[in-house]
């Protein structure tokens, strides 16, 4: 299912491009159309996937509303920042783009591709992997469009929480103290640091106690999110009460390790994760995670194809709302069981 999408989404290069002969970023009067390239991270990321379909449903959408062509062209850097920078150079230089999307592989190196934007006066909206403040001011054609990593670690705690202040049976061995395990996502990457922090940050807030029986990196990966967990559970078995994985995909591995363990429901831990990708909330909708927090991939790609066609096509960005600068930050909204029925 996420290969095919993969598959539907390289294969997209959208739509015709007509584009009026013109140069990247040439203004013209009249614009009949424009070329988005779009450079991500991995494509078989399956939160990338997921919003790159959305933005790619919309912006036939936006074409025909705004009764021009725009066609897209996207490029899989499959987790190398060499190749994403060459990626984007191609871009450029074959004049494919009127606008870049960079999801960057490396966000403290985006340097290489504001370079080269900059050159051919190309703006940049960076989404999903957000590069650090004093590179997005280097240039004022530089976009970031994501979400607020605290909020999503703060949704996750106080899905967490409610879990166990609701349920004191989720405390196994009675103690009053939560034994968890934390899975993160890629080093370095502003996600996995502030959602660790900020989701067991909460729990203690809400004054539980808490003792971390373990934290390891997953890489947002569902397979090794599997391995690692199988290892926890031979480790710890029924002393996990609560697993927070910084986004869905790990916490599904964590659910096919307890699964592949043939262990029962009642018998594991309270699982939350972050996404709400399709098969995250169906676990949720199935009761295999407690909770989970929305990544508003909707509305990412709609902020994202409203800036293009505010900087491509009208050439005026004075509708768009920045949460602040050039910063574009969409709510995140905590799904909890009651939200699936
Ligand atoms: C998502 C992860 C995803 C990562 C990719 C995060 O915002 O929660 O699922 O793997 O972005 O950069």
């Amino acid at each position: 299912m996420m290969k095919l999408n993969a598959k539907i989404i390289l294969g997209l290069v959208a739509a015709v491009t007509l584009v009026l002969g013109t140069g990247c970023g040439k203004k013209e009067e009249q614009i009949k159309g424009i070329k988005i390239g779009v450079s991500l991270y991995d494509a078989h990321d399956t939160f990338i996937a997921e919003l790159m379909n959305e933005f790619n449903n919309d912006i036939t959408e936006e074409a025909n509303k705004q009764g021009i062509t725009i066609s897209v062209e996207t490029e899989d850097s499959e987790g190398s920042q060499a190749k994403q920078n060459s990626a984007v150079q191609r871009l450029i230089e074959q004049k494919a783009c009127d606008i870049l999307c960079v999801n960057l592989v490396d966000r403290t190196n985006p340097t290489a591709i504001i370079d080269a934007a900059q050159q051919h006066d190309i703006p940049v909206i960076f989404f999903n992997r957000e590069l650090v403040e004093g590179d997005l001011e280097r240039w004022n054609k530089l976009y970031y469009v994501g979400a607020d990593a605290r909020q999503s670690g703060i949704y996750e705690g106080e899905l967490a929480a409610e879990a166990f202040l609701e349920n004191p049976s989720y405390d196994k061995n009675g103690d009053g103290v939560i034994q968890y395990v934390m899975f993160e996502g890629e080093a370095g990457h502003q996600d996995s640091i502030v959602r660790t922090e900020t989701s067991v940050g909460t729990l203690m807030e809400k004054k539980l106690k808490v003792d971390k029986l373990s934290s390891v990196i997953a890489n947002w990966n569902r397979a090794q999110a599997s391995s690692k967990m199988s290892t926890l559970i031979e480790e710890f078995g029924d002393e996990i009460e609560l697993v927070l994985a910084n986004n869905d995909d790990m916490a599904l591995g964590v659910i096919d390790a307890y699964n592949s363990a043939h262990i029962m429901n009642s018998k594991r831990p309270v699982i939350v994760g972050i996404d709400g990708t399709n098969d995250g909330k169906n676990a949720v909708k199935a009761g295999d995670m407690y909770g989970t927090v929305y990544n508003d991939k909707e509305g990412q790609a709609k902020a994202m194809i409203d800036l293009i066609t505010a900087l491509a096509v009208k050439k005026d960005t004075s509708e768009i709302q920045f949460t602040n600068g050039r910063y574009i930050r969409l709510p995140y909204v905590k799904i909890s069981q009651q939200d699936m029925h």
